[in-house]
């Protein structure tokens, strides 16, 4: 049994339409959000969570939608924002009958959403999902789908890493640089590798002792740090957060030494006003949704048919996204979030007023 709730007027946080779907037997509790069709159809992951309350996954999916339009916006893709949430514990509730009642609710919307997956939700996930819906995408590669996103993930982070750096030392190259990358898991050490490729000198941490054997293994050069805070503290010319949100707060800012940050967690900044902190303090951010956009890119491209090396492409633009931003930045006297977000929004209606013009 679904609900619909489609408002004419955009909602309270601008939504186009929220979608709470329910199938008791199951267990099935979801809501999914659509920020967003102005460029196309809606893309975005559905997170498996044991939220607190229904509030506090309405509240998670109103904001995650809202962040994928501006994400798939400044990716330059055809796709406007959405997300899902699927309240409940993924390790107790989980079932095939789940997820394919999950499955027919997003095939409901007849292609004005489309899932892929997130915290909670995998590769094998969405193809159990793909089972009742044209609409998805995040599928394995048996199935035709792009498999493991964080690889052009790491290559759109090394992209905007180096527009970034032309910025301020005038070339892209990281020779030479020292990059701190906290968070050695699967785009960490993507990125690493295209770090040492390109020859900057890596500084790194992890929690997971699982992490540190690899970069012993895998990249002896690479010097390891105990802890984020070391990290931070250190002699690095860039930070690369990609761990957890909220790697930039009001205890990392003010000791960090980098001139960039650029790296691949979401939600980079822990709250607003810290994009001026690091502005103030001298530190060029490229926006955390800007540069870990390939991740979309690639799971997008599987609508298509998947083509790694057209996939490739589009997540190499993020060279000149990030560029673009910068510069904007510069003009317009603001930090580059601000820039960021002002670039989506100008896409998002300059783009989508087209819509206007019938086509009969
Ligand atoms: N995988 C993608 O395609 C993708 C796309 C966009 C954004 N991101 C974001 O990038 C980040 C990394 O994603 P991932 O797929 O590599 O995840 P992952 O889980 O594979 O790796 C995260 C790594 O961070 C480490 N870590 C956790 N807490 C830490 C801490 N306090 N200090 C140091 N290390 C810590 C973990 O041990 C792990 O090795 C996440 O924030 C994710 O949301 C990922």
């Amino acid at each position: 049994m679904g609900v619909f709730v489609s408002t004419d007027d955009p909602g309270p946080a601008g939504h186009e339409q929220v979608v709470f779907c329910q199938d008791r037997q199951s267990g099935l509790k979801a809501i999914i959000g659509i920020y967003s069709t102005a460029l196309g159809p809606a893309l975005g992951g559905t997170r498996f969570y044991p939220y607190a309350s229904e509030e506090a996954a309405l509240a998670d999916v109103l904001d995650l939608s809202r962040g994928m339009a501006y994400k798939n916006a400044l990716a330059g893709l055809d796709l406007g924002g959405g997300k899902a949430v699927i309240w409940g514990d993924p390790d107790q509730v989980k079932s095939e009958a789940l997820l394919r009642a999950y499955g027919r609710f997003v095939q409901s919307l007849g292609g004005r959403y489309y899932t892929a997956c997130d915290v909670g939700t995998y590769v094998a996930d969405m193809d159990v999902i793909a089972r009742e819906t044209r609409y998805v995408t995040g599928r394995s590669v048996e199935h035709g789908g792009a498999g493991d996103s964080s690889v052009l993930t790491a290559w759109g982070v090394f992209q905007g890493m180096r527009a970034a750096a032309e910025h301020v030392w005038g070339s892209p190259s990281l020779r030479g640089r020292r990059v701190g990358v906290a968070g050695l898991g699967k785009v960490g050490r993507h990125l690493t590798g295209h770090l040492v490729d390109d020859g900057a000198e890596v500084v790194a941490t992890d929690v997971d002792p699982r992490a540190l054997e690899w970069a012993r293994t895998n990249h002896p050069g690479v010097a390891l740090v105990a802890d984020t805070a070391a990290l931070v503290a250190a002699d690095i010319d860039v930070y690369a957060p990609c761990a957890l949100g909220g790697a930039l707060n009001d205890d990392t800012v003010p000791a960090l030494r980098a001139r960039v940050v650029a790296g691949a967690a979401n939600n980079q900044l822990a709250h607003s006003g810290i994009e001026k902190l690091l502005a103030d303090r001298g530190i060029l951010y490229a926006p955390d949704y800007v540069v870990n956009a390939g991740g979309v890119i690639q799971v997008a491209d599987e609508i298509e048919g998947f083509n790694f090396d057209r996939a490739k492409l589009r997540a190499t633009r993020i060279f000149d996204t990030t560029r673009q931003i910068l510069r904007l930045a510069d003009e317009e006297g603001v930090p580059p979030a601000v820039a960021a977000d002002r670039l989506a929004e100008r896409r998002m209606a300059d783009v989508g007023r087209l819509r206007a013009i019938h086509l009969g």
